[in-house]
């Protein structure tokens, strides 16, 4: 994990989105796509200023391809943890790409709505909110569990 901005991240001009944009591009080219060919990157900042990227992984047997996301949300974890506070996900044109129903679960464990997400230099950035609205997370489950 790099470290690189050491303030608290909860704005969207405290996120340096140039440099998010460049490593999800950069990690497309680490990407594993021979079957779809849509190469996918995404770049992190947590909220302690660290950068964390993904790539897509994708499998002969289709359905168990892993999104860029989830790739993403593995280097978070295994190089310490942390909440997630900007998030970019570029193809392999180098544009956005939106995060898919599944990616904005496996997301929202680790930022919750107030994630920030690039749309792109000309459009306003999303929350994790705005894009799954009314998320079942791990606030849930200990209301709603029964014996
Ligand atoms: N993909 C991602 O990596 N993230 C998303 O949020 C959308 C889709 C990948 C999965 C697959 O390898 C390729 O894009 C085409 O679906």
């Amino acid at each position: 994990m790099t470290q690189g901005y050491c303030f608290v991240v909860n704005e969207h001009h405290d996120v340096p989105w140039s440099e998010l944009r460049a490593l999800a591009r950069d990690a497309t080219t680490r990407s594993y796509a021979p079957y779809s060919h849509v190469r996918v990157g995404a770049a992190a900042l947590t909220t302690s200023g660290a950068f964390v990227v993904g790539s897509n992984i994708e499998n002969a047997s289709y359905g168990l391809t892993l999104c860029a996301e989830c790739s993403l949300v593995s280097d978070l974890v295994r190089q310490g943890g942390g909440r997630l506070a900007a998030l970019a996900v570029v193809a392999g044109d180098g544009e956005p790409i939106a995060p898919c129903g599944r990616c904005r679960q496996v997301l929202f464990e680790h930022a919750g709505a107030s994630l920030l997400i690039d749309q792109g230099e000309e459009a306003a950035t999303l929350t994790l909110g705005d894009l799954l609205p009314h998320a079942f997370g791990p606030d849930d489950l200990p209301t709603r569990s029964t014996p």
